[in-house]
């Protein structure tokens, strides 16, 4: 079966999907991007993402490049070309194509693509979930980093000396010694007392759709939170740690620098919010 991409307007064959070279995203990462999560053919927390894309796209002050509803049509019909049962939805939208200049263009439609991509199944066997090692890194991004931005060139050499270092993530540290979040997830830990904590929403992180959705959860089942900075030192002594994000869903970690998380397995509490989020995920609606 042949790989269906969505470029501008056209579903066209994987292979040949191409955008223009003067296309801002291309030249200048002046754009936005969504991943939003499959289950079942349904899509994960899909207002979210909308709502997330929604704030990315108005503080860049770059225009929707259809209607919301129209973008939802657009989704659900890369999910049927694919025949996508489990998998993930891509899509970036850039301010579109115009001669080079660093001042926004005159008059430019922004410029949408999209591809679909199988994954796996959830396995929750207690051997699939597996913990991983974290390292910590500077922080060394923009100051919006609440805004989805295609610019990812500090989370993508964070990732590479994560991956050089054996590890499945790097948790970057800001200037006053706190953790803001990982390169492509948020991170959590859980102190001695059992409290679930995890940074802020603010320009300092992402404020990831996965998080929100821990949140509710951990609201609704009575789990104690605070939203707050935290250093180094309080995540190695914590008891639990754990990443989120819409690929890893909730990812035990079990070191950081090489020092072990509590006693150095997968914890109670980390378990349990996975569990939850596994059923919010299972949980999800109609959406072809
Ligand atoms: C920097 C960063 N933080 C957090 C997240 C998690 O966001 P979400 O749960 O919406 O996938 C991501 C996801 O890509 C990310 O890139």
């Amino acid at each position: 079966m042949t790989r269906i991409a969505y470029v501008n307007g056209r579903y066209v064959p994987h292979g040949q999907a191409a955008v223009h070279i003067e296309d801002r995203g291309y030249q200048f990462a002046d754009g936005v991007y969504e991943v939003i999560a499959i289950h079942q053919g349904n899509m994960v927390d899909e207002k979210g993402h909308l709502d997330r894309l929604d704030h990315s796209l108005g503080e860049l002050q770059i225009a929707w490049p259809m209607s919301r509803q129209s973008l939802q049509v657009v989704m659900r019909e890369m999910i049927l070309r694919n025949r996508i049962t489990n998998g993930m939805i891509y899509f970036q939208i850039s301010r579109g194509v115009a001669t080079r200049n660093h001042a926004f263009p005159d008059d430019t439609e922004s410029a949408l693509v999209m591809t679909v991509r199988h994954s796996p199944p959830l396995d929750q066997t207690a051997a699939a979930v597996t913990g991983v090692n974290v390292i910590t890194i500077p922080d060394i991004r923009w100051a919006r980093r609440d805004i989805k931005s295609i610019s990812l060139l500090p989370n993508v050499l964070g990732k590479q000396q994560a991956s050089e270092a054996g590890a499945y993530e790097a948790w970057m540290i800001d200037g006053d010694g706190n953790i803001t979040e990982g390169t492509s997830s948020n991170a959590w830990i859980v102190n001695k007392d059992g409290d679930l904590i995890t940074r802020d929403a603010s320009h300092a992180i992402l404020n990831g759709i996965t998080r929100l959705a821990v949140l509710d959860l951990a609201r609704a089942e009575g789990v104690t939170f605070v939203e707050r900075p935290f250093d180094v030192a309080e995540a190695k002594d914590a008891r639990e740690a754990f990443v989120t994000s819409t690929t890893s869903l909730v990812k035990p970690v079990v070191r950081i620098d090489g020092d072990p998380v509590g006693n150095g397995g997968i914890g109670m509490l980390t378990a349990k919010i996975l569990s939850f989020y596994t059923d919010h995920m299972k949980a999800q609606g109609s959406a072809v």
